[in-house]
């Protein structure tokens, strides 16, 4: 059994200096997305669970096998949001959106799905997603996906593959159902019991099917495209033009369709060779979301990225944050009176605007202990205040890969620091 201060599976501790590469993922998405007219949202972690239900659809995957549901005191069934969309949309239905307004955001953070943990595929994950509502415009199908691809070159991840296709509208369901039930059912006793139910409950959902009996017959399937009426076919050609006009590479995946029902037209994904057997590094698509209490149905088009794996995809380029120091400074503070005094010269080098990073050895511990915790720390200069220098008003300022030293009056300490970083 893991031990009980362990993480639990599927979930992770996030430690320096990993964490500044989550920043850096974090930093780029908002330089570019904001060069593309979005601003961030922040919406709750947790949502009625009606919200994921209804958008997502009670057919798929998510909301079957893996949205963490609980009841809270009042009896009401609560979810941690499995994904950014759904929770995004009842903010802005909730925000209200004017006839003809478009808007575009951006979220990042975490998400929660219960699936079982592997390399890839975690129970917390986080993702950064963006949304685009109001508009019905293929060009920003184009758009959306160009962006993505930006922020990937943004952040390093090369060798990601933009996959297309369309899923059509609404109306064109029934014709491609009965196309797809046709194709399926003569092959029923091949394919595994959760698409033999799917048969008749949402054939759709026999595409995503990981087993590998059923991958065979979805190989053979027709393609969306063929099925789909005239006008989900032009909306497709139009994003596709615009892609090819924006030159972003893409291939068509005729049968993709992602496992979420709310996507209209068009839907994508990027993998990426790097990643394993989750080799999706992002998806998204267009979509048609009605929540409770609001009027009309929302537009939109988006897609999220795993952060997880878009590290490992970056991991796999060699592109690692570096371990850093925790301080430049390490103020060494030798008897009682020595630690307020070090832990006000700390404090004035801190708001000093040389941006230094500042650890003063509070606790009355020896010197060999400080020096011990300065190396740790990585300082470069260890500044050291005894009774003597208490008096003197001095410090004796070290350089600690040198091992020089000198005796400097306090006022001049910055000025020595800053004389020393400069060397
Ligand atoms: P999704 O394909 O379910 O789409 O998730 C998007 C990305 O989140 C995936 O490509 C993957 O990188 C990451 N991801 C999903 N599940 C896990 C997991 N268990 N562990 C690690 N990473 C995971 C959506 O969530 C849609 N809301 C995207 C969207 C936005 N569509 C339109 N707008």
């Amino acid at each position: 059994m893991a031990p009980a201060n362990e993480p639990l599976p599927g979930t992770s501790d996030i430690w320096e200096p990993d964490v500044r590469e989550w920043v850096c993922l974090e930093t780029a998405a908002r330089d570019i997305f904001a060069r593309y007219g979005y601003g961030e949202v922040r919406t709750p972690i947790f949502e009625r669970t009606d919200v994921f239900v209804r958008s997502l659809g009670d057919e798929t995957d998510v909301v079957q096998k893996e949205m963490y549901t609980f009841e809270d005191r009042g009896g009401r069934s609560l979810t941690l949001r499995p994904e950014g969309t759904a929770g995004t949309m009842r903010a802005i239905a909730c925000r209200g959106l004017a006839d003809g307004e478009q808007l575009r955001v951006f979220y990042m953070g975490p998400m929660f799905r219960g699936e079982r943990p592997a390399a890839g595929r975690r129970r917390q994950f986080h993702q950064v997603g963006v949304e685009a509502v109001g508009g019905s415009d293929p060009c920003e199908d184009a758009e959306t996906i160009a962006m993505l691809v930006h922020y990937l070159d943004a952040i390093g991840v090369q060798g990601g593959r933009v996959r297309l296709n369309t899923r059509g509208v609404p109306e064109d369901r029934a014709a491609v159902s009965a196309a797809l039930r046709q194709h399926f059912e003569p092959q029923a006793a091949a394919m595994c019991p959760d698409c033999q139910r799917r048969l008749s409950a949402n054939v759709w959902r026999i595409l995503d099917c990981k087993n590998p009996a059923c991958q065979a017959l979805v190989d053979g399937a027709p393609k969306m495209v063929d099925l789909v009426g005239a006008e989900s076919r032009a909306f497709f050609a139009a994003v596709c033009r615009g892609l090819d006009q924006l030159h972003v590479p893409y291939e068509l995946a005729p049968r993709l369709v992602r496992g979420l029902d709310y996507y209209v037209h068009t839907v994508f994904e990027v993998v990426h060779s790097g990643l394993g057997a989750q080799d999706a590094l992002a998806g998204g698509g267009r979509y048609r979301i009605s929540l409770p209490g609001n009027k009309k149905a929302l537009d939109g088009v988006g897609f999220a990225a795993g952060m997880e794996r878009l590290l490992m995809a970056r991991e796999s380029l060699g592109l690692t944050a570096q371990a850093r120091a925790a301080a430049d400074v390490f103020v060494v503070a030798l008897g009682d009176g020595a630690v307020v005094a070090a832990l006000e010269l700390a404090q004035q080098l801190r708001r000093s605007n040389a941006g230094l990073r500042v650890l003063a050895g509070l606790g009355a511990r020896s010197m060999k202990a400080q020096m011990r915790a300065a190396n740790r720390a990585g300082a470069r200069w260890a500044l050291i205040i005894g009774d003597n220098e208490l008096t003197a008003g001095t410090v004796v300022c070290k350089n600690m890969a040198a091992s020089q030293q000198e005796s400097v009056r306090r006022e001049a300490v910055l000025d020595w620091l800053t004389a020393a970083s400069r060397a």
